[in-house]
């Protein structure tokens, strides 16, 4: 195939900013879906469909017919995260950059590259191995209510032998992986006010409450310094690891101080102290604040009480945890931890349960094959930090959920300057026409 054609192919796709979660990019989420039905009809799809939603559609599309050979469903998302904060990019984030082995752009890693590579890697075969189906959403990012609602009324749209999902990463450079486990999410607006308007700061500071305070104060009695969570009940369905998953995990290339180094790139690693890294990274819930509004945050100085602040927040579930549960725990805690004078509200924005796959079924073994032949090593099982919200809805059928990715762990997702490596993006076509060939011979 042709690298750099397929490099102005990538970076057309990339050049789209397909927000979904900024009302105002709804029309560029309309045009990346557009992309990726023309690329679906370009592989011989019969009938791409726009499901579920004008502006975030989830793009629908079925390969030539292969009789007697295996369906294969693949998953991904054109929809990316905001690429704020704009300074820190050394190059626009949609306008996608090749240097250095890389290209930079936001949602090359994220998930348009890879569900480029899963698509040219159909591209790059002879002939149809298997029947492929294709479900490529727009609004993964935002809790891909679409697509849940779509899977709802449709189930039969996730029949298949096997479901591929490539959106995540190596766990190192030569490392491929296969997850065996996502974290779910809960994400809330917590909002607390303590008077009617703001008020001089002069003329009542000292005995008006601030919301500004009483929300600090809220949310550092919700975790506290050691890393514990003190939502009550929120710990009771986490399991720990078996001590074989916890021995596999020590072999794994990961080092805390290259992590906290190279990845971090910050003074101190925080958290529960007794669990590993790993373990904190993969296997307990979280809660971190992601944004405070209110009060005064523009040039200058203004000296004013805030009658209201919110913070954006959320909490990462594992497996055995419940979406439903945690929301009414958290809000539970939010209610017995705010003092009785303020009113503290919280407004759920959107979720997701966290997903657990076994690797029992045979594509497994040949996805590993494949990595084997091409990048010299097969796949290692991890466990992944990150949510993908429809995963569970995605297995209901009884496929399995094979999780992989050709991203590597300093790919900088959801952050400036997210990048892939091209070496990752050419091995990854290859080892993916490898698995549909596998795939397509074992029956
Ligand atoms: N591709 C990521 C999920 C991911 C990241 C899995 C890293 C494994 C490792 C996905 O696009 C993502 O970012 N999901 C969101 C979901 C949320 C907005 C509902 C997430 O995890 O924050
Ligand atoms: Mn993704
Ligand atoms: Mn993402």
């Amino acid at each position: 195939m042709d690298r750099d054609r397929l490099l102005r192919e990538l970076s057309d796709f990339l050049r789209i900013p397909s927000v979904s979660t900024l009302p105002a990019h709804n029309a560029d989420c309309r045009a990346a879906a557009e992309w990726v039905a023309a690329e679906l009809r370009r592989l011989g799809c019969r009938d791409v469909q726009f499901l579920g939603s004008e502006t975030h559609p989830v793009v629908w599309g079925a390969g030539p017919e292969v009789p007697g050979a295996p369906t294969l469903l693949i998953y991904g998302h054109y929809d990316v995260q905001p690429p704020d904060p704009l300074a820190e990019w050394t190059k626009p984030p949609f306008e996608p950059t090749v240097t250095g082995g890389r290209i930079y752009a936001r949602g090359s890693a994220d998930d348009k590259g890879q569900v480029f590579c899963l698509l040219k890697a159909i591209a790059s075969l002879d002939k149809m191995p298997v029947n492929f189906r294709f479900l490529i959403e727009g609004e993964e990012e935002f809790g891909s209510k679409v697509l849940f609602d779509l899977l709802k009324r449709e189930p039969q749209r996730v029949e298949a032998d096997a479901v591929l999902v490539a959106d995540m990463s190596y766990v190192a450079p030569g490392w491929p992986a296969v997850y065996t486990s996502l974290r779910g999410l809960c994400y809330a607006e917590i909002t607390v006010r303590t008077a009617k308007s703001d008020l001089h700061s002069g003329e009542y500071g000292g005995a008006a409450p601030n919301a500004h305070e009483e929300l600090s104060r809220l949310l550092t009695r919700i975790k506290g310094e050691d890393g514990r969570i003190n939502v009550p009940g929120l710990y009771s369905a986490v399991r720990r690891p078996s001590k074989t998953e916890l021995a596999a995990w020590r072999k794994l290339p990961f080092k805390e101080k290259d992590f906290l180094e190279k990845r971090v790139q910050g003074k101190a690693l925080v958290g529960i102290k007794k669990y590993s890294v790993l373990e904190r990274l993969w296997a307990l819930p979280t809660f971190e604040i992601h944004g405070i509004l209110g009060g005064f945050t523009g040039e200058g100085a203004k000296t004013v009480i805030p009658a209201e602040a919110t913070a954006k927040v959320s909490m990462r579930l594992v497996p055995n945890q419940k979406l439903r549960t945690a929301e009414r725990q958290l809000a539970a805690a939010v209610k017995r931890l705010a003092p009785k004078y303020v009113t503290a509200t919280v407004r759920f924005l959107h979720g997701a349960d966290p997903a657990q796959i076994k690797l029992n079924h045979p594509a497994f073994k040949l996805l590993d094959q494949a990595f084997k032949q091409v990048v010299g090593r097969g796949t290692v099982p991890a466990r992944a930090g990150g949510s993908i919200p429809v995963v569970p809805a995605l297995a209901s059928a009884g496929a399995p959920v094979i999780l992989t990715g050709i991203g590597l762990p300093d790919d900088r997702l959801h952050a400036p300057n997210e990048k892939l490596e091209l070496k990752q993006l050419w091995d990854g076509i290859e080892v993916f026409g490898r698995f549909y060939e596998l795939l397509g011979n074992s029956r």
